[in-house]
């Protein structure tokens, strides 16, 4: 009886024990390293600078002039096309989810690929979008393969 007891005991702090773990621990971190708060303060100070009065400030966009940013497949898809939508601008007309736009989106290769990183982090991660972050390295890549073109 007594070594039943025992077991028990055991059985039950053990559970215990294993329960106050599991509660104690983070939830796995939807967004990666890359995103800190400081590359989301950089980027959306970068976005209020160039692209909110396009994009509007909730990243809505203005309907038939200005595509939206939340969760469009180009936002939360392919890197390489969205770093060269930024690099390169935008003027085709693109379908966007179902609907054209007529402004054109304009070059932002003035900026640099650190600040264009981070403006992609922080529309990735805002609006409604949760995606990976976007790194300065990734930028500078894409910004020599087009000038070798
Ligand atoms: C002068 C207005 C204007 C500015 C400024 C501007 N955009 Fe755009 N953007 C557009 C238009 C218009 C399109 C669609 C062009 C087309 O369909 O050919 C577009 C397309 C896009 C797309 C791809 C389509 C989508 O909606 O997902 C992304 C991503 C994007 N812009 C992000 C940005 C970011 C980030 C900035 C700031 C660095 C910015 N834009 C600045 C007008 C603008």
């Amino acid at each position: 009886m007594k070594r039943v007891l025992i077991i028990l005991l055991i059985l039950t702090t053990g559970g215990i024990k294993l329960s106050a773990q599991t509660k104690g621990k983070k939830a796995p971190a939807a967004k990666p390293k890359v995103v800190t708060g400081a590359v989301m303060a950089n980027g959306k100070k970068i976005y209020g600078q160039y692209c909110l009065a396009c994009h509007m400030a909730d990243g809505a966009g203005v309907p038939n002039m200005n595509p939206p940013l939340t969760k469009t497949s180009y936002v939360l898809g392919d890197k390489t096309r969205l770093i060269n939508i930024i690099l390169n601008g935008l003027s085709t007309g693109e379908e966007i989810d179902g609907e054209t736009y007529t402004n054109i989106m304009p070059p932002h290769n003035f900026l640099t690929d650190q600040e264009i990183a981070d403006v992609l982090s922080f529309v990735r991660n805002s609006f409604g979008n949760n995606a990976g972050g976007i790194l300065a390295a990734e930028v500078k890549t894409l910004r020599a393969k087009n000038t070798k073109k």
